[in-house]
């Protein structure tokens, strides 16, 4: 084996205020894989994670349920331990960022900060719920947009013009947790010294050869010019507080990642032969990476090497961004079902399914991954099942029944063994650059070479012929074999299979390497069925058991309205009146032909008793233009004229003064 190498892992620290669900699973899949490849490379590869305790949402969400935060973020972090278990997601710590070792180390680097300079206060004024009597972070704060005046938008950024501004910008605000609008009010805040960072910032990003989409991002953020980072929150908020003040809390984004280093420091408490420092002061030989989701870049890559490097750390080794999950091509729905908690999929599908086909989908980039589920059971059918599986089930019953479980001590083709072999590295390269898709790719190829092989020799057609049963048992030993190979490339995605295929192969361990050197002459085992097809029907159920039941329509109330989209569906436009002409038959229509910018229609109006056809040429009207043409007795109407008034006589179109221009959009 090349240098054993040591290596820190960490996935992010999930937010424990609800359940997890299939996008968590995204980065926590991603993050086992890469660590079960460097262990089987025999690596020193640890990893750890922790619940992420803090923050104004948690605190907000234990009080509506009544109970304290820590009970709250108790429960929820039991939930991700056994869902993250059950997955076969392995750390090697899962910790709580409410924890003493956490406590310690941001205040140790808190006070390390302010003694070097990099911390000071200024007094700032933000959005304050006097009814709540709480300051109010911007996510709480919702009005118009200052901008487009679309109105409930949140405090920092609006959802329709993208635009960013602060709660005190937004018109008529109003407080998510009362209801009543807020005031400005000052406070003292703490702040880090972010902008002193760029030089440094710039040389680790050099350094931590990060993927170029993560580079792009940072270089927009260091051409925009960095802004020094807000550390510090008013009480009543849950975290921890600020050494020497009574009523300021470290913001949850200052001890999150820290978080990081605690769940790793009370795993030292535990394993002795590990020392704290080694991995985490300057001049460690550790590899330490951060695997992450696309959103959090900017607290990964800036504020936290520049936080450990300023407070006398070493900085990460590299941070990995991967991108959201899509499931059917949209965003999770719990209308659609789509919204699967962890646990729904458990009941109903086995893990490795889900492991292997994020696998296939997973590449090193931002890029978003989608989860369709038909391709979902077609994968892992024809991957999985069809073809890796299959090899082993057509030669292991021939070896198990006719050979006493005894496999031959040669391989009859060695060339074709050797490309199995000679895969190891490729394949190797291919985990280490995340580059899972392509890895998944080059073993199902080599899959489909296994099952040529064993199409070709027809073990079930040689059986019967007394003179060839010895061969049989060489063909079923060179299939199993390249099953074997298989599996061991694919351990680090579907452990468990890999575990159960082990048993039946007798061995005890495996290490990459055992992947490139055969087993002869080895008796094996009776054979157990090692992974059964996905039917839809458990996708069905699935889905099912994901669906929140629609909000039946409310016929009493407001059955009358339509909402914001369907007005803005309503094509409204202003028409110039070309031509009006009295309809034989019909009392009260005149027939219109209105001139809607660059084309002409024909419409029919109920205006015949208010005007006179020949006063109306060259007026302007408001027209619905896209309502779909309807037959009527006289004609088509391809449109519908809008007026005010009681009716009769009195119908009022645009006033004759108006200046607008045909074809112009009212909207
Ligand atoms: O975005 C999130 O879900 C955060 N809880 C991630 C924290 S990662 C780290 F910094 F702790
Ligand atoms: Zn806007």
């Amino acid at each position: 084996m090349s240098q054993q190498r040591k290596i820190l892992v960490t996935s992010a620290l999930p937010y424990v205020n609800g359940s997890p669900h299939m996008g968590h699973l995204v980065e926590y899949l991603q993050t086992d894989i890469w660590v079960r490849f460097q262990k089987l490379r025999g690596h020193d590869c640890i990893y750890v994670c922790a619940s992420d305790a803090h923050g104004t949402p948690i605190m907000l969400k234990a009080r509506e349920m009544g109970i304290t935060p820590e009970a709250l973020t108790e429960g929820y972090s039991a939930e991700f331990a056994n869902d993250f278990r059950d997955f076969g997601i392995e750390f090697d710590n899962y910790h709580t960022t409410h924890s003493p070792e956490n406590e310690a180390l941001v205040t140790e680097i808190f006070e390390a900060l302010r003694k070097k300079g990099d911390i000071y206060t200024r007094t700032i004024e933000q959005a304050y719920d006097e009814k709540e009597r709480m300051f109010l972070p911007d996510r709480f704060v919702r009005g118009t947009c200052p901008f487009c005046k679309t109105e409930d938008q949140y405090g920092d950024a609006c959802e329709n013009c993208s635009k960013t501004y602060t709660p005190a910008d937004l018109i008529d605000p109003v407080s998510v947790i009362s209801g009543t609008a807020p005031v400005m009010r000052e406070s003292e805040h703490y702040f880090f010294k972010l902008s002193e960072y760029g030089d440094r910032l710039r040389a680790w990003m050099t350094d931590a050869t990060l993927d170029k989409n993560v580079v792009a991002k940072l270089n927009e953020w260091f051409d925009a010019g960095l802004q020094d980072w807000d550390i510090s929150r008013d009480a009543p908020y849950f975290g921890f507080r600020i050494p020497g003040t009574d009523d300021k809390y470290f913001y949850v984004w200052l001890d999150a990642p820290v978080g990081y280093m605690a769940s790793f420091m009370n795993l030292c408490g535990r394993r002795k032969d590990l020392d704290f420092d080694a991995y985490w002061r300057p001049g460690s030989d550790v590899e330490v990476y951060h695997f992450i989701g696309k959103d959090i870049m900017y607290f990964h890559t800036l504020f936290w090497p520049a936080v450990l490097g300023g407070a006398g750390f070493r900085t990460p080794t590299s941070v990995f961004a991967h991108g959201f999950l899509t499931v059917n091509g949209q965003k999770m729905s719990k209308s659609r079902g789509t919204f699967i908690k962890a646990r729904t999929y458990l009941d109903n599908l086995d893990p490795s399914f889900l492991r292997y086909y994020y696998a296939a989908k997973l590449g090193p980039t931002i890029e978003d991954i989608d989860l369709n589920l038909e391709d979902f059971i077609a994968r892992v059918n024809s991957d999985l099942v069809g073809k890796l599986i299959n090899i082993a089930s057509r030669c292991a019953g021939f070896i198990n029944k006719r050979f006493d479980g005894r496999l031959a001590d040669r391989l009859p083709d060695e060339n074709l063994f050797a490309d199995f072999q000679g895969a190891a590295d490729s394949i190797a390269l291919l985990y280490e650059r995340r580059e899972y898709s392509k890895a998944m790719r080059s073993i199902m190829a080599l899959a489909d070479k296994a099952n040529r092989y064993i199409d070709e020799h027809k073990p079930w057609v040689m059986i019967k012929d007394a003179d060839r049963i010895a061969d049989v048992q060489l063909v079923c030993t060179q299939g199993l074999n390249m099953f074997r190979s298989l599996i061991i490339y694919l351990s680090p995605v579907i452990p468990a299979v890999a575990a159960s295929a082990r048993r039946f192969l007798n061995e005890e361990r495996w290490q990459w390497q055992d992947a490139t050197s055969p087993l002869l002459a080895a008796t094996l085992p009776r054979f157990e069925p090692l992974l059964t097809r996905v039917e839809p029907d458990q996708v069905t159920r699935m889905i099912e058991q994901s669906q929140e039941s629609q909000p039946v329509p409310d016929t009493t109330a407001d059955d009358d309205t339509i909402s914001i989209d369907d007005f803005m569906n309503v094509d409204l436009r202003i028409a110039r009146i070309e031509k009006a002409e009295s309809v034989e038959g019909a009392d009260k229509l005149l027939a219109l032909t209105l001139d809607v910018g660059g084309s002409t229609r024909q419409v029919f109006a109920g205006i015949k008793a208010a005007y006179d056809p020949e006063s109306l040429p060259g007026r302007h009207v408001v027209v619905v233009a896209n309502l779909a043409p309807r037959k009527m007795r006289f004609g088509v109407s391809e449109g519908m004229v809008l007026a005010a008034g009681p009716g009769g006589e009195d119908i009022f179109l645009l006033s004759p003064d108006d200046g607008a221009r045909a074809g112009m959009r009212v909207k």
